[in-house]
């Protein structure tokens, strides 16, 4: 298993070009079952996480043509509409099928997605919303075989907790369905947006996405279409919180406008960092002003919420900002793997129930450390990059799944970081 070596105490100075969003991605590529055309995609991360769902994508006889960060997808009728354990479990989010296969064939056999480091995350709400559609499951032996005669049926669906991946299966599952559907409480965050201007790309008619009520009028057959993926912004937002917790000015490229706001808004209590977007939004200039105390307390919460993705990095960021700061979770019951090896590190965190007390560690030291999850490995490599000394960091599997080339685009910004290959 690779690990990560990290020398901290230096400010980052440079350009970091952003990539694809990997949480746009997943569905995007998901949402080639609909068709039997070609969808070609582009400015797709590489990442482990695009590669487990191509892999499944391709046990479904999906034919993939791969180019750098562009994809063409073309699926034809696969033997079998069973989508194995082996390919499932590695990821959450390759559930999204569900949908998709059941609006284009009637069928469908998923695996369940099963626990994970984060917490027990059921996917009640995309059942519950496949069965309004007029889906009968079956759950048995680990697997949801799910089945109706002909097509789905439009259907009014109440999503009773906000699901970015519930809403994201039932749009596109009620691409193709008989009538209208209207989902509310839906997720706004940007990727459902970015997966919704996709499908309308491939002919469908989705009003309303980006609000809390979305309305799908379904349509028989969707198309071919091309489709460039938007940039990430859990990405960008680490990279902005190594600036905060390292100092420098660092250029962020390839980023947009809806994404430097929402960035913008989300940091603006940390009043020592500077963030300005240039070039309409394209490019945001990340600048670490003098620190000054500060006692914040934030929530993560949905879109426009601050975002449970970017909660482990806000923590290690603060380590050594004078004052006291509450973290509260809002989203995941067991996000907090990260604060025991930041302990290691000397870090003065203390969690109680849903919130993590964050107070200014005088020492923060290198040590050895463990990722436990994506977003955990990169609060890991802020605290690292913050620290006196070498920081290892193992099993950054973890990273490999959500950051294209960290220690590359880090290191061209001054870090000292190497992997180390075993
Ligand atoms: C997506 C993101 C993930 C992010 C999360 C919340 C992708 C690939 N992943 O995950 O990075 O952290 O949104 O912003 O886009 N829930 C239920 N029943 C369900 C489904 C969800 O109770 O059927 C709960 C979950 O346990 C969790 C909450 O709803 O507490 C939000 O989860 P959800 O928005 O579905 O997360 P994902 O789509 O899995």
């Amino acid at each position: 298993m690779d690990k990560i070596e990290i020398t901290g105490g230096k400010s980052l100075n440079g350009k970091i070009r952003i990539s694809g969003s990997k949480n746009s991605a997943l569905p995007i590529l998901a949402a080639s079952l609909l068709t039997e055309e070609k969808i070609s995609v582009s400015n797709v991360p590489n990442l482990s996480d695009i590669f487990s769902m191509l892999e499944l994508l391709k046990s479904l006889n999906v034919k993939i043509n791969k180019r750098k960060d562009k994809i063409d997808l073309t699926s034809s009728t696969p033997r079998s509409l069973l989508a194995h354990y082996d390919l499932v479990r590695k990821m959450r989010a390759s559930f999204l099928i569900l949908g998709p296969l059941l609006a284009r064939y009637g069928k469908a056999k998923v695996s369940l997605p099963g626990g994970c480091a984060i917490g027990n995350r059921p996917v009640d709400l995309h059942l519950d919303g496949l069965e309004r559609m007029g889906v009968t499951f079956k759950i048995e032996d680990g697997y949801v075989t799910g089945s109706i005669d002909g097509r789905l049926k439009g259907a009014i669906i109440n999503l009773n907790k906000i699901s970015v991946g519930a809403t994201e299966n039932l749009i596109m599952a009620a691409t193709l369905a008989e009538g209208t559907t209207i989902i509310t409480n839906a997720a706004q965050e940007p990727e459902i947006s970015d997966l919704s201007k996709l499908l309308t790309r491939m002919g469908a008619n989705i009003k309303g996405f980006g609000t809390k009520k979305i309305v799908i009028y379904g349509v028989k057959k969707l198309k071919s279409c091309s489709y460039e993926i938007m940039p990430d912004r859990i990405e960008s937002g680490t990279y902005i919180l190594c600036v905060f917790g390292c100092g420098g000015i660092v250029k962020l490229e390839n980023v947009n406008n809806e994404i430097c706001n929402h960035l913008i808004k989300i940091f603006k209590k940390l009043k020592s960092l500077q963030l300005k977007k240039n070039d309409n939004g394209k490019n945001l200039l990340i600048k670490k002003k003098k620190d000054s105390e500060l006692s914040l307390i934030v929530k993560t919460k949905e879109y426009p919420g601050f975002p449970t993705d970017l909660q482990a990095q806000l923590t290690s960021s603060l380590l050594k900002t004078k004052g006291r700061s509450e973290i509260v979770e809002n989203i995941f019951e067991n996000r907090f793997m990260h604060i025991g090896e930041l302990i290691r590190m000397g870090a003065n965190v203390k969690q109680i129930g849903s919130k993590v007390i964050v107070k200014e560690c005088k020492k923060l030291r290198g040590a050895e450390v463990m990722a436990t999850d994506l977003r955990a490995s990169s609060c890991l490599v802020i605290a690292a990059l913050m620290a006196d000394g070498k920081t290892t960091i193992n099993r950054v599997y973890h990273l490999d799944r959500g950051y294209e080339n960290l220690e590359k685009k880090l290191k061209l910004c001054g870090a000292q970081i190497k992997r180390v290959k075993s």
